[in-house]
């Protein structure tokens, strides 16, 4: 078992030959209003749900890594992940710069939907998921899953990732400056690191099979999650009052399809979002092909949050 291990990890390394590159951010959330594109307030929650989403499943991401961290056997690996562990940890940051700078600041209550994420990836998700202590034979397969369940995620920040990068609609629209940076930074840095879950979900043994039902898993909980945590800041609006949106009633659903039909550059198509996930069902899938890194390190270059930041430290 030991040697067939040492065999995997002897084949699957880093598949990239660049660095990835850490950047500190600064952000700074005083004039964004609610509406942060114009006009838009079922589009201006539902991505505003994103901060209240990711912070607890990146930092999540962080100490699964840190715990994995001493079976890397390639050093390209190792580095990779040490990268996406700090780049992590900073979009989880930035995300809740926005949770309490910015929408806890405008009498959104945003409490129960970071206690829902807290649970799912401070409880069900950890180490000892529920308290339960996992024994020692298993301790590898509960890591490999996780492990499966980042990379399927990183797939889908990926795909966002580029639908950000290159929309130019919300601009259009006159979009709040900060959190468009805020969502494209993000997005370019997912491009930037997208072949590392993959390369260590592998590296680490994991199998082609388990990517069907991963991605089943991923896709109904992230849907799932963004359309009820949406509802939820939604509901508290007054311009929502009448229909108190709530991820069971099919308002909410149908209003996302037929603004996403309306204009794919408004807000990507749920149906759209599914299919993306075909590419990491295919055995020849290599997260390289999906994007390309020379245009999210032209945004990350120009980045006002990240210029900001280098200011600050000099
Ligand atoms: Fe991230
Ligand atoms: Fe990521």
């Amino acid at each position: 078992m030991k040697l067939f291990s040492r065999f995997k990890n002897s084949t699957i390394g880093s598949s990239i030959r660049y660095s990835i590159k850490p950047r500190k951010v600064k952000f700074e959330w005083q004039d964004t209003p609610v509406d942060w594109i114009p006009e838009q307030p079922f589009i201006s929650y539902f991505i505003n749900e994103i901060n209240m989403i990711l912070p607890a499943g990146e930092f999540w991401f962080c100490r699964l890594y840190n715990k994995v961290l001493p079976q890397i056997q390639d050093p390209k690996l190792k580095e990779d992940v040490q990268a996406f562990i700090r780049q992590e940890a900073m979009h989880a940051q930035a995300h809740n710069s926005a949770n309490k700078e910015y929408l806890t600041v405008r009498n959104i209550n945003i409490q129960r939907n970071l206690n829902v994420m807290d649970f799912l990836f401070g409880e069900l998700l950890a180490d000892a998921p529920l308290g339960l202590k996992v024994p020692k034979t298993l301790e590898h397969q509960w890591d490999l899953f996780r492990l499966g369940i980042v990379a399927t995620v990183e797939h889908m920040t990926c795909v966002l990732g580029k639908y950000v990068l290159y929309n130019n609609e919300w601009e259009k629209l006159g979009a709040d400056a900060s959190m468009l940076d805020l969502v494209k930074w993000h997005g370019a840095e997912e491009i930037e690191h997208r072949t590392v879950a993959f390369d260590l979900y592998r590296h680490l043994g994991g199998g082609y099979i388990a990517r069907y039902y991963l991605s089943v898993v991923v896709i109904v909980a992230v849907l799932g999650l963004w359309v009820d945590g949406s509802a939820h800041i939604m509901k508290q609006d007054p311009r929502f009052k009448s229909i108190r949106p709530a991820v069971y009633k099919p308002w909410v659903w149908r209003e996302w399809y037929r603004i996403s039909q309306k204009d794919h550059n408004l807000m990507p198509n749920p149906f759209w979002l599914i299919s993306q996930q075909l590419g990491y069902l295919m055995p020849w899938y290599d997260p390289l092909h999906e994007a390309k890194t020379e245009d999210a390190i032209t945004y990350l270059e120009r980045s006002p949050a990240a210029k900001r930041a280098i200011l600050k430290v000099a």
